[in-house]
């Protein structure tokens, strides 16, 4: 989706965040449709949880200009959080309160009724499937558990937009699907989401258009469909010679592909036929320990631009 004709409902133009002569977000500028799912996608210390905290209003900009419905977080910080639901980054849960409470207590921060946090607590636990848990401790919960609980607490004051850092990190991979499930529901209802995120998996999953974020700057941007095509070949062929021989086989790749890239422990070849690209290997006398021919993703689209991983 291009979210072509709606509303924008974050407007982030020439965005800085200073921490003495040090830039943690550089200059930073973009718009963001109702409705959309929006990404940061970088590795760490790129910026993307300062700019998360400035959307947000809890951290101060050092410059540029940022406008949330129309409103600026620093000047009208109570009516854009009326807006806005925040998952951070580390779960910040009251561990002294049970699952259920920790819900009411939050949406009386946000000056709800107790008759409608009631029902909406329910509401929320059926939704994070965290029924059977309303009483429990929050420390007796799993980490998915604990993560979907932050999700269901954002979703307290029935957020236009909701601004999810890291979303999964640390969970395993059923815990992820379940969460993602959540948060698609959650877009189908017309929530914009805006979330940060280092995995390739999630930003291509979840996200109709994302920033790769480098050291505070934005390095592209796009769909994840359009950055791939964009800065990748279609398929990319992974060959092991072994850690002593990758580098110097490397250098004897050229013209099998469009691009050989040579990593510490494999070799991609960027070919538009992956196995085409193998056999013209072989037909070198090369023969790789490994091989594995896979479709492009953002993480190649990321070496490309930056010439690092994105996971370090
Ligand atoms: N309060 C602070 N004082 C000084 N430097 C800070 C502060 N907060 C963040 N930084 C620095 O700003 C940079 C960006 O940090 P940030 O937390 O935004 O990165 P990130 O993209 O969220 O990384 P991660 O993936 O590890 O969460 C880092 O180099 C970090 O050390
Ligand atoms: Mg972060």
């Amino acid at each position: 989706m291009s979210g072509a004709g709606r509303r924008t409902v974050i407007r982030a133009e020439q965005l800085v965040k200073a921490y003495g002569e040090f830039r943690a977000v550089d200059g930073i500028s973009f718009e963001v449709p109702a409705g959309e799912s929006f990404g940061l996608l970088g590795p760490n210390g790129a910026g993307k949880s300062t700019t998360m905290r400035m959307i947000g209003g809890v951290t101060q900009r050092t410059g540029g200009k940022l406008e949330i419905m129309g409103l600026d977080p620093e000047r009208q910080g109570p009516e854009v959080r009326a807006h806005l639901g925040v998952v951070p980054q580390q779960d910040n849960l009251d561990e002294e309160l049970r699952v259920r409470d920790n819900l009411i207590v939050y949406g009386r921060y946000f000056g709800l009724p107790m008759g409608y946090l009631r029902q909406r607590a329910d509401e929320l636990l059926a939704f994070a499937q965290l029924e059977d848990k309303a009483g429990a401790k929050v420390d007796s919960l799993s980490g998915g558990m604990k993560r979907r609980l932050t999700i269901a607490r954002s979703l307290v004051n029935e957020p236009k937009i909701l601004l999810l850092d890291e979303p999964t990190t640390g969970l395993d991979p059923q815990a992820r699907h379940v969460l993602w499930d959540r948060l698609f529901r959650l877009k189908e209802q017309g929530v914009t989401l805006v979330l940060t995120t280092h995995y390739m998996d999630e930003a291509e999953q979840l996200c109709d258009r994302l920033i790769v974020v480098d050291k505070g700057r934005i390095m592209a941007e796009g769909s994840p469909a359009a950055l791939i095509r964009e800065h990748s070949s279609r398929e990319v062929l992974e060959v092991r010679f072994g850690a002593e021989r990758n580098a110097a086989v490397a250098g004897q790749l050229e013209g099998v592909g469009d691009r050989v890239e040579a990593l510490p422990d494999r070799v991609l070849v960027y070919a538009a036929d992956g196995e085409r690209a193998l056999e013209l290997i072989r037909a070198r006398g090369l023969h790789p320990l490994t091989s594995l021919v896979r479709r492009a993703s953002l993480e190649d689209v990321f070496l490309r631009l930056t010439g690092r991983s994105l996971i370090d």
